[in-house]
Formats: C-alpha cells, sequence, structure tokens
C-alpha cells in the first residue's frame, strides 16, 4: 500500500506531513459556472460545489482545481479577471470559499486554484485607470500600449493575432492601441513593472493564507515580452525559433518570476504546489516542472493524439523522462474546458495517413463548425475514451481529470449560435465552435429542472442525451462510466507505488501492456481485434468495457491487473 491516502481515509487531511500529495494525485478540474448551480440563477456557484462535496468524495479525488471564480465580465469564461483577490458575486462570497476549502479539507480533498498572469480582464481597476489617464501616464505602463502605424495611427502597431482571431491590437479613444494576446477584454500586462510582480505576489499569498494547497498557472509561457522597437511582423516572429530568446513566447527570463514565486510557496507548510499550463515544445518542459520553478507542468501530448498504441507509448515514455530530468512527476490530462471532450474527439471517423501533420487515429481531428455530426460514433468514441482513461490512470504521475469525463460525456455540438458564449465562435465568425461544447452544465439527474444542474435553467443549452449520462443514471448502473472511475481511482491507490513501469512486450502493434514496480499491470488494446491473456484472469480487477469469454481483453478496452 503507498502512503498515499486512500479513499477510504476521507478524515482531515494530514497535511503538514505530506508534502509530495500532488506527485502522483488524482486532480479533478471543475469549471465552476457549469458545475451545480445551488442559487438557481443558471450559473454555477461554490454553493454548487459544496453540495456537491459529497459526490467529490465518493469519486475519489486527491484534489480540486477550480477554473476562476474571480469577478469577471465572462469576456472569456471567467479568465478575464477584474479582481484577483475576490469572487465573483454571482458565484458567491468570500466566506462561501472558505467553507468550501474546509468542505474539502474535511473530505482529504485539496484545493487548486487558477492564477491568470498574462493579463487582467478590461474591468481591472488597473485597466480602467489606464483609460482614463491616458496616453504617456504611469497607469499605461502596466500594460503593453503603443502607438499605431499608418498616416494617423490607425493601423495597428503590427500585423499580430489574437489566440481567439483577429487583431491582437485594439485601440483606445485617445489613439493608442493595446495588445491582447487573447480576447479583446484581455489586455496583457508588462510584467517588467514592479507594481504587476508585486500584485501578483500578495493574490498568491491572499490564497495560500486562505488555505489553498496549490496553483494552476494559466499560459504560464507567455508572461515575459521582448517589445523593443522595431516590432517583428507576424511571418518574422514566425520564423523565429522559440529557444527562450523569443520575443513573446516561453522566454529564458519568466522563470525569474516563478523562482520568485517558488520562495513564497516553500514559505508554506506544507510548500503550496504549482501546475503550468505551457503550450511549449515537449524539451521545454522540464524548465516550469523543476523544483525551483512551478514544480509540476501539463504535459498536454497524450490530449493531441489520436487513440493509438504507438503515440501512446512514444509520449509515456518521453514524458516520463522528461519528468524524472526535472525532478517532477509526469502529469497526464485527454480533457478539459479548452478542448473536445476525448469521448467526441475519438468517436470521429478515422483520418487516414495521407497527411503526417494529423494523427491516422481516432482523436486527429475536430469538428469543424457546420460538420455533419451523424458521422460522429457515439457509442465508439465512449469505448476508446474508458479505455483511453483507464490507461491514464494506470500511468505513475498525475491524473488530470476533467468535470464530465467520469459520466463518459459527450461534447455539446448543438448550440445554437446565438446562445454560444466563446470567443472564437465569434472572432472566427463561426468558423470554430470554440469550447462551449465542453462547458455546457453538468447533467446530475434524469430529469428536472437542467437535470439536477439547479433549480433554474442552465446557462448553454443542455441536450436531451444528458439524461442518460447524468449522475443518478450512471449510479445505478454498475457498468456506467461513473462507476468505471470511481472503482478505478478507489483502486488506483494501491497501485500507485514508484513512480515508474515498465512496458511488457505484447506481440500487437496495437496493444500496450506496462507492469508497475508493485506487480500492478496494465493492458489496453487501441484495435478492434480481442487480445488474449497469459490465464491468470483472477486478477482482472478493472476492465473497461463488457466482459467477453475466458482470458481475452476485448479491442478498445483497458485491463487492470491487480499487483501480487
Ligand atoms: C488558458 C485557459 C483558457 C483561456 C486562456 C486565456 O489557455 O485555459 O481557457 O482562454 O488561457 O486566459
Amino acid at each position: 500500500m503507498s502512503a498515499v491516502l486512500s479513499a477510504s481515509d476521507h478524515g482531515e487531511l494530514t497535511r503538514s506531513n505530506d508534502r509530495d500529495w500532488w506527485r502522483q494525485a488524482v486532480v479533478y478540474q471543475v469549471y465552476p459556472r457549469s458545475f451545480a448551480d445551488a442559487d438557481g440563477d443558471g450559473i454555477g456557484d461554490l454553493r454548487g460545489i459544496l453540495s456537491r462535496a459529497d459526490y467529490l468524495a465518493a469519486l475519489g479525488v486527491d484534489a480540486v482545481w477550480l477554473s476562476p471564480f474571480y469577478p469577471s465580465e465572462l469576456a472569456d469564461g471567467g479568465y478575464d479577471v477584474a479582481d484577483y483577490r475576490d469572487v465573483d458575486p454571482r458565484l458567491g462570497t468570500l466566506a462561501d470559499f472558505d467553507e468550501l476549502v474546509a468542505a474539502l479539507h474535511e473530505r482529504g480533498i485539496r484545493i487548486v486554484v487558477d492564477i491568470v498572469p498574462n493579463h487582467t480582464s478590461d474591468k481591472h481597476e488597473w485597466f480602467q485607470e489606464a483609460l482614463a489617464s491616458g496616453r504617456g501616464s504611469a497607469a499605461r505602463e502596466r500594460y503593453i500600449f503603443r502607438e499605431g502605424t499608418g498616416p494617423d495611427g490607425s493601423e495597428p502597431p503590427t500585423d499580430w493575432t489574437a489566440a481567439f482571431g483577429g487583431s491582437a491590437w485594439e485601440r483606445v479613444a485617445d489613439g493608442q492601441w493595446y495588445l491582447h494576446s487573447f480576447a479583446i477584454e484581455q489586455p496583457d500586462l508588462d510584467w517588467n513593472h514592479p507594481e504587476v510582480r508585486e500584485d501578483f505576489l500578495r493574490t498568491l499569498r491572499f490564497w495560500s493564507d486562505r488555505g489553498v494547497d496549490g496553483f494552476r498557472i494559466d499560459v504560464a509561457h507567455m508572461l515575459t515580452k521582448d517589445l523593443r522597437d522595431p516590432l517583428p511582423s507576424a511571418a518574422e516572429l514566425a520564423a523565429m525559433p522559440i529557444d527562450g530568446t523569443h520575443p513573446l513566447l516561453d522566454r529564458d527570463d519568466v522563470h525569474e518570476i516563478y523562482a520568485e514565486w517558488r520562495r513564497l510557496f516553500d514559505s508554506y507548510d506544507p510548500p503550496r504546489t504549482a501546475v503550468a499550463e505551457a503550450w511549449v515544445a515537449t524539451d521545454r518542459v522540464p524548465k516550469y516542472a523543476s523544483p525551483e520553478s512551478l514544480g509540476q507542468s501539463f504535459n498536454f501530448d497524450l490530449l493531441r493524439a489520436g487513440f493509438d498504441a504507438a503515440q501512446f507509448r512514444e509520449i509515456v515514455t518521453d514524458n516520463m523522462s522528461l519528468a524524472a530530468r526535472s525532478g517532477s512527476s509526469s502529469t497526464w490530462v485527454l480533457s478539459n474546458h479548452d478542448v473536445f471532450r476525448h469521448a467526441t474527439r475519438y468517436a470521429l471517423p478515422l483520418i487516414e495517413e495521407t497527411d503526417e501533420s494529423v494523427p491516422n487515429r481516432h482523436g486527429g481531428g475536430w469538428l469543424e463548425a457546420g460538420a455533419d455530426e451523424t458521422v460522429i460514433d457515439r457509442a465508439g468514441g465512449v469505448r476508446r475514451a474508458r479505455a483511453a482513461s483507464m490507461f491514464l490512470l494506470g500511468l505513475p504521475g498525475s491524473a488530470y481529470l476533467y468535470q464530465g469525463e467520469e459520466l463518459g460525456l459527450h461534447e455539446v455540438a448543438e448550440i445554437p449560435a446565438n446562445q454560444r458564449q466563446d470567443p472564437t465562435f465569434f472572432r472566427t465568425h463561426q468558423a470554430q465552435y470554440g469550447r462551449d461544447g465542453c462547458r455546457v452544465p453538468l447533467p446530475w439527474t434524469r430529469s428536472g429542472s437542467s437535470f439536477g444542474f439547479g433549480a433554474g435553467g442552465a446557462h448553454l443549452p443542455q441536450p436531451s442525451w444528458f439524461a442518460d449520462s447524468s449522475v443518478q443514471a450512471e449510479e445505478e448502473d454498475p457498468s456506467s462510466t461513473l462507476s468505471l472511475y470511481r472503482r478505478a481511482i478507489a483502486l488506483r491507490h494501491e497501485l500507485v507505488a514508484d513512480e515508474d513501469l515498465e512496458w511488457v512486450e505484447t506481440g500487437r502493434d496495437d496493444v500496450l501492456h506496462f507492469r508497475r514496480p508493485n506487480g500492478w499491470e496494465i493492458v489496453t488494446v487501441f484495435g478492434p481485434m480481442p487480445f488474449g491473456l497469459a490465464p491468470d484472469s483472477a486478477r482482472r480487477v478493472v476492465l473497461s468495457s463488457a466482459a467477453i469469454d475466458g482470458h481475452l481483453v476485448p479491442g478498445e478496452t483497458t485491463v487492470w491487473l491487480a499487483g501480487g
């Protein structure tokens, strides 16, 4: 047995003596506005999460990561933060937050909050002050203001595009332009400014003092920028290597900030943890994950891969060696609030190997807006998603789960244009659906208002098929995805031991088999054909799809064989 809390140990956390709780934690991401709505206004809230604390405990997760719950105009789903040290009144109060922390801690669940340091909301008091104070003012120096180009300065300073489409610059009333790498309502901060640095330290202390156990750092690779004139064009930027010297991305000097944050985190007992959301080349990840920096970094490789044995094996091998190099543990992610749910990615038709830029397996593609949804193989997608999730939960390192994946939820594609919220949809002139489909409020009950999400409606429309994927329906069914996740997470506390694995050759290209140091074995069949196991099936403790005869593992299925 490992020293990690087991699902049945839901007593008060022995918090001071477990500095390494995060290394192999199951972390469950809650998108607060879509989890549970206690006050019936259609928007999920902190008391809603509180009301589901027992659900989280029954799932057996080690930690909950809350996406932003701060005051926000919701130009980007809460990642446009107007005040970093408060709760959005629609979501509750600081007192509700304290109650939630206490309720989770009582159940042995840690809490991680999201910090968004690259940009504020345009409603943040600093940006309002910058607008009111005018060009050349000290208030503008906290952001990135520049004069425009063209005879009257009416052209943006450069031709850079924002992540959600359109220009990365926006003009203000007096004619200056400001940089926004994301939505117009998300002005980028200037991290050379000492007040910016000081204020984020204050924010990290504020939440640490309130009992938060860790932080997820939003776009951690973009904070520092070299914006000396002349600014390069988009084409010039694209041609520059991203090797620590790029003007905008993954600059080496960003780690000075994290070294300072690390000193703050380590002043707490146990030290506060942090995980970087850094979309950087795999070999640059260790910089963010080192103990002197944030300590852990997301690895999005599985999330970007197809459902394919060769890709999965290479990703696991590479990332484990990277984690070992940095002194961190590996992280595994299949879904989050920014991507199509993996059940749906794996439900899309196979992509042939003709285009080398996309994986040739289920999961390589995305559903374009207006695409023919009848091509989605819903049952197949869920079967593969269950197999992939059980593969992931068997790996050494931390598993990051996204709310609803434990129900095997599909992406919701059927959202009318006038109810969509994601800026991606609008800034791409509706060419891309964006991320609303994975943010639809969760179904808790088979029927009733908003499927038990709350007493009112749901801020994004829920489809009728949510009934059968509701928590209520799945709790009654021992073969449901929820039952599978509960069982696997409870057992995972027995299989986590040393952060190591050994591959066992299977003789088949589409089957992966690995053994953990304590003897637990995980076998995943990626192809449709069953795979014969050695005749010790008594050790089968988790099977991601319906059993077939004898010692066969069905196609597109993962099995766990208990150790010893
Ligand atoms: C991160 C978040 C995403 C957000 C973006 C800008 O990628 O995960 O939801 O839109 O940062 O803050």
